[in-house]
Protein backbone atom coordinates (compact mmCIF):
# COMPACT_ATOMS: atom_id res chain seq x y z
CA UNK A 1 0.00 0.00 0.00
CA UNK A 2 1.47 3.25 -1.07
CA UNK A 3 0.02 5.26 1.49
CA UNK A 4 0.40 3.25 4.54
CA UNK A 5 4.13 4.64 5.31
CA UNK A 6 6.51 2.00 7.11
CA UNK A 7 10.51 2.03 7.58
CA UNK A 8 10.67 -1.86 6.47
CA UNK A 9 10.14 -3.24 2.83
CA UNK A 10 9.54 -6.60 2.33
CA UNK A 11 12.22 -6.83 -0.18
CA UNK A 12 15.23 -4.71 -1.14
CA UNK A 13 14.88 -2.37 -4.31
CA UNK A 14 17.89 -2.78 -6.26
CA UNK A 15 18.71 -0.22 -8.95
CA UNK A 16 20.68 -1.02 -12.01
CA UNK A 17 21.08 -0.04 -15.14
CA UNK A 18 20.82 3.37 -14.78
CA UNK A 19 20.96 5.11 -18.14
CA UNK A 20 19.60 8.51 -19.73
CA UNK A 21 19.95 9.50 -23.14
CA UNK A 22 20.80 12.86 -24.48
CA UNK A 23 18.21 15.41 -23.81
CA UNK A 24 17.15 18.25 -26.20
CA UNK A 25 15.95 19.56 -29.34
CA UNK A 26 16.54 15.84 -31.48
CA UNK A 27 15.00 16.07 -34.47
CA UNK A 28 17.03 13.16 -35.89
CA UNK A 29 15.68 11.04 -33.09
CA UNK A 30 12.43 8.83 -33.38
CA UNK A 31 10.51 8.05 -29.78
CA UNK A 32 11.21 4.45 -30.76
CA UNK A 33 14.95 5.31 -31.53
CA UNK A 34 15.06 6.81 -28.03
CA UNK A 35 13.45 4.50 -26.22
CA UNK A 36 15.75 1.71 -27.76
CA UNK A 37 18.96 3.58 -27.26
CA UNK A 38 17.93 3.90 -23.43
CA UNK A 39 16.84 0.04 -23.49
CA UNK A 40 20.39 -0.62 -24.72
CA UNK A 41 22.21 1.68 -22.75
CA UNK A 42 20.56 -0.07 -19.99
CA UNK A 43 21.08 -3.55 -20.24
CA UNK A 44 24.68 -3.29 -21.37
CA UNK A 45 25.11 -1.19 -17.71
CA UNK A 46 22.85 -3.97 -15.54
CA UNK A 47 25.20 -6.78 -17.65
CA UNK A 48 21.93 -8.18 -18.67
CA UNK A 49 19.92 -9.64 -21.35
CA UNK A 50 16.56 -8.85 -22.94
CA UNK A 51 15.39 -11.93 -21.68
CA UNK A 52 16.13 -11.44 -17.99
CA UNK A 53 13.31 -8.49 -17.43
CA UNK A 54 10.18 -10.07 -16.17
CA UNK A 55 8.12 -6.64 -17.05
CA UNK A 56 8.38 -3.27 -18.28
CA UNK A 57 7.00 -0.03 -17.06
CA UNK A 58 7.16 2.83 -19.62
CA UNK A 59 6.32 6.63 -18.30
CA UNK A 60 5.16 8.97 -20.65
CA UNK A 61 2.47 11.98 -21.00
CA UNK A 62 1.14 12.73 -24.24
CA UNK A 63 2.73 10.81 -27.45
CA UNK A 64 -0.54 10.10 -28.55
CA UNK A 65 -1.10 13.59 -28.89
CA UNK A 66 3.21 14.52 -29.93
CA UNK A 67 3.98 11.47 -31.82
CA UNK A 68 0.24 9.89 -33.05
CA UNK A 69 1.48 6.62 -31.12
CA UNK A 70 -0.62 5.46 -28.11
CA UNK A 71 -0.30 2.06 -26.84
CA UNK A 72 3.57 2.55 -25.31
CA UNK A 73 3.24 -0.97 -23.19
CA UNK A 74 2.68 -2.92 -26.65
CA UNK A 75 5.29 -0.58 -28.58
CA UNK A 76 8.11 -1.43 -26.21
CA UNK A 77 6.93 -4.96 -25.29
CA UNK A 78 7.51 -5.39 -28.78
CA UNK A 79 11.27 -4.76 -28.89
CA UNK A 80 11.34 -7.79 -26.40
CA UNK A 81 11.74 -11.64 -28.16
CA UNK A 82 9.67 -12.67 -25.26
CA UNK A 83 7.24 -9.87 -25.21
CA UNK A 84 7.25 -9.18 -21.69
CA UNK A 85 4.03 -7.85 -19.40
CA UNK A 86 4.59 -4.01 -20.55
CA UNK A 87 2.24 -0.93 -19.68
CA UNK A 88 2.25 2.69 -19.94
CA UNK A 89 1.47 4.81 -16.95
CA UNK A 90 0.84 8.48 -17.20
CA UNK A 91 0.79 11.05 -14.35
CA UNK A 92 1.42 14.33 -16.71
CA UNK A 93 5.29 15.72 -15.30
CA UNK A 94 5.04 12.75 -12.88
CA UNK A 95 5.09 9.91 -15.01
CA UNK A 96 8.42 8.83 -14.69
CA UNK A 97 7.73 8.84 -10.70
CA UNK A 98 4.63 6.59 -10.81
CA UNK A 99 6.29 4.69 -12.93
CA UNK A 100 8.91 3.90 -10.55
CA UNK A 101 6.07 3.53 -7.75
CA UNK A 102 4.14 0.78 -10.52
CA UNK A 103 7.51 -1.00 -10.83
CA UNK A 104 7.95 -0.69 -7.10
CA UNK A 105 5.04 -2.64 -6.38
CA UNK A 106 5.41 -5.10 -8.87
CA UNK A 107 8.88 -6.06 -6.76
CA UNK A 108 7.24 -5.89 -3.70
CA UNK A 109 4.16 -7.72 -4.15
CA UNK A 110 6.70 -10.72 -5.29
CA UNK A 111 5.12 -10.90 -8.78
CA UNK A 112 7.81 -9.92 -10.36
CA UNK A 113 12.11 -10.18 -9.79
CA UNK A 114 13.45 -7.66 -12.39
CA UNK A 115 11.12 -4.71 -13.85
CA UNK A 116 12.73 -2.07 -16.36
CA UNK A 117 11.55 1.29 -16.07
CA UNK A 118 11.55 3.40 -18.86
CA UNK A 119 10.96 7.28 -19.11
CA UNK A 120 10.08 8.80 -22.63
CA UNK A 121 8.59 11.67 -24.25
CA UNK A 122 9.16 13.26 -28.00
CA UNK A 123 8.02 17.38 -27.72
CA UNK A 124 9.25 18.99 -30.75
CA UNK A 125 7.67 17.62 -34.28
CA UNK A 126 4.75 19.54 -33.54
CA UNK A 127 4.49 23.77 -33.42
CA UNK A 128 5.08 25.43 -30.30
CA UNK A 129 1.21 26.34 -30.10
CA UNK A 130 0.22 22.83 -30.04
CA UNK A 131 3.14 22.00 -27.45
CA UNK A 132 1.40 24.41 -25.51
CA UNK A 133 -1.90 23.29 -25.99
CA UNK A 134 -0.76 19.47 -24.93
CA UNK A 135 1.25 20.37 -21.91
CA UNK A 136 -2.15 22.39 -20.78
CA UNK A 137 -3.76 18.95 -20.69
CA UNK A 138 -2.00 18.60 -17.22
CA UNK A 139 -4.32 20.94 -15.61
CA UNK A 140 -7.86 21.00 -15.28
CA UNK A 141 -9.93 21.92 -18.64
CA UNK A 142 -11.89 25.15 -16.43
CA UNK A 143 -8.43 26.63 -15.62
CA UNK A 144 -6.64 25.15 -18.77
CA UNK A 145 -9.06 26.94 -20.34
CA UNK A 146 -8.43 30.48 -18.66
CA UNK A 147 -4.25 30.16 -18.62
CA UNK A 148 -1.46 28.55 -20.07
CA UNK A 149 0.94 26.15 -18.25
CA UNK A 150 3.52 29.02 -17.37
CA UNK A 151 0.62 31.75 -16.79
CA UNK A 152 -0.47 29.17 -13.84
CA UNK A 153 2.82 29.13 -12.24
CA UNK A 154 3.30 32.58 -13.20
CA UNK A 155 -0.01 33.34 -10.64
CA UNK A 156 1.93 31.11 -7.88
CA UNK A 157 5.08 33.19 -8.72
CA UNK A 158 2.93 36.21 -7.61
CA UNK A 159 1.31 34.48 -4.68
CA UNK A 160 4.70 33.49 -3.38
CA UNK A 161 6.06 37.35 -3.83
CA UNK A 162 3.20 38.66 -2.23
CA UNK A 163 3.23 36.23 0.66
CA UNK A 164 7.10 35.88 2.04
CA UNK A 165 8.44 39.01 -0.14
CA UNK A 166 10.30 36.55 -2.87
CA UNK A 167 11.93 38.71 -5.50
CA UNK A 168 12.52 38.38 -8.87
CA UNK A 169 16.06 37.83 -8.25
CA UNK A 170 15.39 35.06 -6.21
CA UNK A 171 13.41 33.43 -8.81
CA UNK A 172 16.43 34.36 -11.48
CA UNK A 173 18.69 32.71 -9.25
CA UNK A 174 17.51 29.34 -9.27
CA UNK A 175 18.00 29.76 -13.56
CA UNK A 176 21.62 30.55 -13.10
CA UNK A 177 22.34 27.34 -10.52
CA UNK A 178 21.24 25.05 -13.24
CA UNK A 179 22.33 26.68 -16.00
CA UNK A 180 25.86 26.23 -14.31
CA UNK A 181 25.30 22.29 -13.27
CA UNK A 182 24.03 21.36 -16.76
CA UNK A 183 27.27 22.69 -17.77
CA UNK A 184 29.18 19.25 -16.15
CA UNK A 185 26.02 17.36 -17.40
CA UNK A 186 26.96 15.85 -20.91
CA UNK A 187 23.68 14.71 -21.69
CA UNK A 188 22.20 18.40 -20.72
CA UNK A 189 20.22 20.06 -23.32
CA UNK A 190 22.06 23.47 -22.54
CA UNK A 191 25.78 23.81 -21.79
CA UNK A 192 25.65 27.36 -21.81
CA UNK A 193 25.94 29.68 -18.37
CA UNK A 194 23.30 32.31 -18.09
CA UNK A 195 23.59 36.19 -16.32
CA UNK A 196 21.02 37.05 -13.96
CA UNK A 197 20.99 40.11 -16.94
CA UNK A 198 19.95 37.15 -19.52
CA UNK A 199 17.00 35.94 -17.57
CA UNK A 200 15.69 39.34 -16.96
CA UNK A 201 16.35 40.18 -20.33
CA UNK A 202 14.49 36.77 -21.67
CA UNK A 203 11.51 37.59 -23.24
CA UNK A 204 8.35 37.53 -21.17
CA UNK A 205 6.74 34.55 -21.26
CA UNK A 206 3.95 35.15 -18.43
CA UNK A 207 4.63 37.84 -15.74
CA UNK A 208 6.69 37.60 -13.95
CA UNK A 209 7.90 34.37 -15.42
CA UNK A 210 10.43 35.21 -18.41
CA UNK A 211 11.85 32.57 -20.72
CA UNK A 212 14.91 31.62 -19.00
CA UNK A 213 12.36 31.01 -16.04
CA UNK A 214 11.02 28.32 -18.11
CA UNK A 215 12.07 24.64 -18.54
CA UNK A 216 12.50 23.80 -22.20
CA UNK A 217 10.66 22.48 -24.76
CA UNK A 218 12.36 18.61 -25.48
CA UNK A 219 12.74 15.24 -26.62
CA UNK A 220 14.50 12.44 -24.36
CA UNK A 221 14.65 8.93 -22.47
CA UNK A 222 15.90 7.50 -19.10
CA UNK A 223 15.69 4.07 -18.06
CA UNK A 224 16.52 1.90 -14.85
CA UNK A 225 16.15 -1.78 -13.75
CA UNK A 226 14.84 -1.75 -10.28
CA UNK A 227 14.93 -5.54 -8.94
CA UNK A 228 14.73 -8.02 -5.71
CA UNK A 229 18.38 -8.87 -6.80
CA UNK A 230 21.77 -7.29 -6.54
CA UNK A 231 22.88 -7.95 -9.98
CA UNK A 232 25.09 -5.40 -10.92
CA UNK A 233 23.32 -2.90 -8.49
CA UNK A 234 24.00 0.95 -8.75
CA UNK A 235 21.94 1.80 -5.41
CA UNK A 236 18.54 1.28 -4.22
CA UNK A 237 15.61 2.69 -3.23
CA UNK A 238 15.36 3.74 0.17
CA UNK A 239 12.02 5.63 0.40
CA UNK A 240 8.88 5.98 -1.33
CA UNK A 241 6.17 8.93 -1.08
CA UNK A 242 2.88 9.47 -3.25
CA UNK A 243 0.32 12.08 -2.76
CA UNK A 244 -2.19 14.05 -4.39
CA UNK A 245 -3.92 17.47 -4.25
CA UNK A 246 -6.73 19.33 -6.15
CA UNK A 247 -6.13 19.19 -9.79
CA UNK A 248 -7.50 22.75 -9.97
CA UNK A 249 -5.35 25.69 -8.00
CA UNK A 250 -8.89 26.87 -7.18
CA UNK A 251 -9.22 23.59 -5.00
CA UNK A 252 -6.12 24.30 -3.31
CA UNK A 253 -5.81 25.19 0.21
CA UNK A 254 -2.52 27.33 -0.34
CA UNK A 255 -1.43 29.15 -3.06
CA UNK A 256 2.36 29.62 -1.77
CA UNK A 257 2.82 25.69 -1.15
CA UNK A 258 2.84 22.34 -3.11
CA UNK A 259 1.40 20.14 0.14
CA UNK A 260 1.09 17.03 -2.02
CA UNK A 261 5.12 17.78 -1.82
CA UNK A 262 4.97 17.48 1.80
CA UNK A 263 2.80 14.86 2.59
CA UNK A 264 4.66 12.50 -0.09
CA UNK A 265 8.06 13.39 1.71
CA UNK A 266 6.83 12.81 5.23
CA UNK A 267 6.07 9.26 3.68
CA UNK A 268 9.20 8.46 2.39
CA UNK A 269 11.06 9.87 4.92
CA UNK A 270 9.03 7.58 7.37
CA UNK A 271 10.25 4.78 5.03
CA UNK A 272 13.88 5.74 5.78
CA UNK A 273 14.05 7.03 9.02
CA UNK A 274 16.38 9.65 7.77
CA UNK A 275 15.77 13.31 8.07
CA UNK A 276 15.79 15.92 5.08
CA UNK A 277 18.65 17.83 5.50
CA UNK A 278 21.05 14.17 5.63
CA UNK A 279 20.82 13.60 1.81
CA UNK A 280 23.33 15.31 -0.35
CA UNK A 281 21.93 15.70 -3.56
CA UNK A 282 18.29 16.85 -4.49
CA UNK A 283 17.03 16.42 -7.96
CA UNK A 284 14.27 18.92 -8.11
CA UNK A 285 10.97 19.36 -10.05
CA UNK A 286 11.95 23.47 -11.22
CA UNK A 287 9.41 23.05 -14.33
CA UNK A 288 9.81 26.98 -14.17
CA UNK A 289 11.80 28.58 -11.48
CA UNK A 290 9.58 29.30 -8.78
CA UNK A 291 8.88 25.46 -8.63
CA UNK A 292 12.17 24.80 -7.47
CA UNK A 293 11.41 27.38 -4.54
CA UNK A 294 7.99 25.77 -3.71
CA UNK A 295 10.15 22.34 -3.59
CA UNK A 296 12.88 23.71 -1.25
CA UNK A 297 10.31 24.58 0.72
CA UNK A 298 7.81 22.08 0.84
CA UNK A 299 10.20 19.33 1.56
CA UNK A 300 11.80 21.00 4.80
CA UNK A 301 15.08 22.01 3.84
CA UNK A 302 13.91 25.61 5.12
CA UNK A 303 10.63 27.60 6.58
CA UNK A 304 8.90 29.15 3.91
CA UNK A 305 10.02 32.37 2.54
CA UNK A 306 13.56 31.16 3.63
CA UNK A 307 14.76 29.51 0.55
CA UNK A 308 16.68 32.31 -0.76
CA UNK A 309 19.77 32.00 2.24
CA UNK A 310 19.05 28.16 1.68
CA UNK A 311 20.14 28.02 -1.88
CA UNK A 312 23.18 30.69 -1.50
CA UNK A 313 24.50 28.18 1.28
CA UNK A 314 23.64 24.57 -0.55
CA UNK A 315 23.37 25.69 -4.58
CA UNK A 316 26.11 22.61 -5.02
CA UNK A 317 23.42 19.91 -3.54
CA UNK A 318 20.44 21.18 -5.45
CA UNK A 319 19.47 20.19 -8.71
CA UNK A 320 23.25 18.93 -9.74
CA UNK A 321 21.94 17.42 -13.12
CA UNK A 322 20.73 21.02 -14.39
CA UNK A 323 17.26 19.97 -13.14
CA UNK A 324 15.08 20.45 -15.52
CA UNK A 325 15.69 24.10 -16.25
CA UNK A 326 19.36 23.26 -17.80
CA UNK A 327 19.11 19.60 -18.12
CA UNK A 328 16.11 19.79 -20.10
CA UNK A 329 12.59 18.50 -19.40
CA UNK A 330 11.18 15.59 -21.74
CA UNK A 331 8.29 15.16 -19.45
CA UNK A 332 7.91 11.35 -19.55
CA UNK A 333 11.07 10.91 -19.03
CA UNK A 334 11.74 13.47 -15.97
CA UNK A 335 11.12 11.40 -13.21
CA UNK A 336 13.24 7.98 -13.99
CA UNK A 337 15.99 10.44 -14.98
CA UNK A 338 15.76 12.34 -11.37
CA UNK A 339 16.55 8.35 -10.11
CA UNK A 340 18.87 7.31 -12.31
CA UNK A 341 21.10 10.32 -12.24
CA UNK A 342 21.21 9.60 -8.27
CA UNK A 343 22.17 5.86 -9.04
CA UNK A 344 24.92 6.98 -11.07
CA UNK A 345 26.02 9.80 -8.87
CA UNK A 346 26.04 6.90 -5.88
CA UNK A 347 28.09 4.72 -8.01
CA UNK A 348 30.72 7.30 -8.92
CA UNK A 349 30.82 8.11 -4.86
CA UNK A 350 30.40 11.85 -5.83
CA UNK A 351 26.73 11.24 -3.15
CA UNK A 352 26.27 9.40 -0.52
CA UNK A 353 22.05 9.52 -0.96
CA UNK A 354 19.79 11.67 -3.18
CA UNK A 355 16.48 12.69 -3.07
CA UNK A 356 14.01 13.27 -6.01
CA UNK A 357 10.98 15.16 -6.00
CA UNK A 358 8.73 14.83 -9.39
CA UNK A 359 5.41 16.51 -9.59
CA UNK A 360 2.80 16.62 -12.45
CA UNK A 361 0.79 19.53 -13.17
CA UNK A 362 0.72 22.55 -11.06
CA UNK A 363 1.75 20.16 -7.68
CA UNK A 364 -1.85 18.05 -8.39
CA UNK A 365 0.63 14.71 -8.46
CA UNK A 366 3.78 15.00 -6.54
CA UNK A 367 6.09 11.87 -5.73
CA UNK A 368 9.00 11.12 -4.44
CA UNK A 369 12.31 8.79 -3.73
CA UNK A 370 14.79 8.32 -1.35
CA UNK A 371 18.31 6.93 -3.19
CA UNK A 372 20.85 5.23 -0.82
CA UNK A 373 24.29 2.70 -1.20
CA UNK A 374 23.13 -0.81 -2.57
CA UNK A 375 24.90 -1.76 0.43
CA UNK A 376 22.12 -3.40 2.87
CA UNK A 377 21.84 -4.95 6.10
CA UNK A 378 20.00 -8.05 5.81
CA UNK A 379 18.15 -9.32 8.69
CA UNK A 380 15.60 -12.16 8.29
CA UNK A 381 15.13 -10.94 4.58
CA UNK A 382 13.67 -7.41 6.27
CA UNK A 383 16.02 -4.66 4.68
CA UNK A 384 17.01 -2.16 7.35
CA UNK A 385 18.80 1.40 6.48
CA UNK A 386 22.28 1.48 6.82
CA UNK A 387 24.92 4.24 5.68
CA UNK A 388 28.09 3.83 4.41
CA UNK A 389 30.89 5.75 5.67
CA UNK A 390 32.82 7.83 3.79
CA UNK A 391 36.02 5.47 4.61
CA UNK A 392 33.91 2.20 3.34
CA UNK A 393 33.35 3.97 -0.16
CA UNK A 394 35.12 2.75 -3.30
N1 LIG B 1 15.37 27.88 -21.66
C1 LIG B 1 16.48 28.31 -22.36
N2 LIG B 1 16.48 28.54 -23.69
C2 LIG B 1 15.31 28.31 -24.33
C3 LIG B 1 14.14 27.86 -23.69
C4 LIG B 1 14.22 27.66 -22.31
N3 LIG B 1 13.15 27.24 -21.62
N4 LIG B 1 13.16 27.72 -24.60
C5 LIG B 1 13.69 28.07 -25.79
N5 LIG B 1 14.98 28.41 -25.62
C6 LIG B 1 15.91 28.90 -26.64
C7 LIG B 1 15.90 28.02 -27.86
O1 LIG B 1 16.93 27.05 -27.78
C8 LIG B 1 16.17 29.03 -28.96
O2 LIG B 1 17.56 29.35 -28.97
P1 LIG B 1 18.34 29.61 -30.34
O3 LIG B 1 17.67 30.81 -30.94
O4 LIG B 1 19.74 29.84 -29.90
O5 LIG B 1 18.14 28.37 -31.16
C9 LIG B 1 15.44 30.27 -28.49
O6 LIG B 1 15.38 30.16 -27.07
C10 LIG B 1 14.04 30.41 -29.04
O7 LIG B 1 13.42 29.15 -28.92
P2 LIG B 1 11.90 28.89 -29.25
O8 LIG B 1 11.73 27.42 -29.46
O9 LIG B 1 11.45 29.81 -30.37
O10 LIG B 1 11.16 29.33 -27.92
P3 LIG B 1 9.61 29.40 -27.70
O11 LIG B 1 9.30 30.86 -27.49
O12 LIG B 1 8.86 28.67 -28.75
O13 LIG B 1 9.42 28.60 -26.34
C11 LIG B 1 8.96 28.64 -24.01
C12 LIG B 1 9.90 29.11 -25.14
C13 LIG B 1 9.55 29.13 -22.70
C14 LIG B 1 7.56 29.21 -24.19
C15 LIG B 1 8.90 27.09 -24.02
O14 LIG B 1 10.20 26.59 -23.81
C16 LIG B 1 7.94 26.55 -22.98
O15 LIG B 1 6.73 26.52 -23.18
N6 LIG B 1 8.46 26.07 -21.83
C17 LIG B 1 7.64 25.52 -20.76
C18 LIG B 1 7.42 24.05 -20.99
C19 LIG B 1 6.41 23.48 -20.02
O16 LIG B 1 5.41 24.09 -19.68
N7 LIG B 1 6.68 22.25 -19.56
C20 LIG B 1 5.83 21.57 -18.61
C21 LIG B 1 6.06 22.12 -17.27
S1 LIG B 1 5.37 21.14 -15.97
Amino acid sequence: MINAPSPIFSSPLYLSGASISDFGELWDRSLESLIEHVIEESLRTAQLEKKDIDAVVVANMSAGQFEGQSHLGALVSSMFPQFPPAIRVEGACASGGLALLTAEQYILSGTYQRVLVIGAEKMTDVSAQETTDILAGASHVIEESLATFPALYALLAKEHMREYGTTRENLVSIAVKNHHHAMNNPHAQFHKEITIEDVLKSPMVADPLRLLDCSPISDGASAVVISSDSHRAQARIAGFGHAQDSLTLAGRSSLTSFEATSRATKQALSRTEAKIAEFDAYELHDCFTIAEIFAIEDIGLCKKGASQAYIENHSDKLNKSGGLKGCGHPVGATGVKQVAFLAQQIELGIIERGFAQNIGGAGATAVVHCVEPAKVNENKGIVKNTRIKKSEKK
